[in-house]
């Protein structure tokens, strides 16, 4: 390997050049090196390349945005469950309403109507105002979550509550009686079930 001190007369000399064009003054092998700026187009196409892996890599590979196959599989088995049940609304069954109000976005329906219709007379944590508590363990209408769905329903005119049948009807309601159960306990709502048959 031979380097500039021992070698002869260099092919390319500074002087040669053009103004900036930069010759660096090491040379191996008798090749020379310039030193110049890498082309624009040039610097784009490497860095755009640098990310594009990054935002794949992120997407495709480790999923962190989109969620793995498994999340993504359980979102899609979460809709259709949803689904299901919407559309077996069967508004005697109470175990229907139990199982809805373990459903999130059936839930989540259910709270937005209510914040809408009901928050004005039964509260904001449901703790009553003008009208009932609705998490205590005292349902002067019943506690069976097809009671509530009547009580709902058909309302109490005489005492200041609209019926909610016409509007927004039974779709809505049954979200409503969904979220009021998960806010409830349901082993005290069996219990308070059970006391008042007893009491006829
Ligand atoms: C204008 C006030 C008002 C609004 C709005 C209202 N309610 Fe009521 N609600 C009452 C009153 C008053 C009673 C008590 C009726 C009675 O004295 O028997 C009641 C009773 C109930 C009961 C029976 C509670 C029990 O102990 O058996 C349920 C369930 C109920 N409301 C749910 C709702 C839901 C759900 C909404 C929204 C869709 C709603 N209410 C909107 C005033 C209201």
């Amino acid at each position: 390997m031979n380097t500039s001190d021992d070698n002869g007369p260099l092919p390319v000399k500074q002087d040669d050049l053009p103004e900036g064009v930069i010759l660096r003054d090491h040379v191996v092998d008798g090749i020379q090196e310039y030193d110049q700026r890498l082309p624009f187009w040039w610097l784009c196409i490497l860095f755009g390349v640098i990310g594009f892996s990054i935002v794949y890599w992120l997407v495709i590979d480790d999923r962190t945005f989109i969620g793995s196959e498994d999340t993504q599989i359980d979102r899609k088995l979460a809709a259709i469950e949803t689904t299901r049940l919407a559309n077996s609304i069967d508004v005697s069954n109470n175990e229907l309403f139990w199982e809805m109000s373990a459903n999130a976005s059936i839930v989540a329906a259910g709270k937005k109507s209510y914040e809408t219709q009901c928050v004005a007379c039964h509260g904001t944590d449901l703790m009553g105002g003008i009208g009932f508590n609705l998490v205590d363990d005292e349902w002067i209408h019943g506690s069976q979550p097809s009671q509530i769905y009547v009580s709902i329903d058909k309302g109490f005119e005489d005492k200041g509550m609209q019926a909610w049948g016409p509007v927004p009807g039974q779709k809505r309601i049954t979200e409503v009686v969904a979220y009021i159960l998960s806010k409830n306990d349901k082993e005290q709502m069996l219990k308070a079930a059970e006391s008042s048959n007893a009491d006829g």
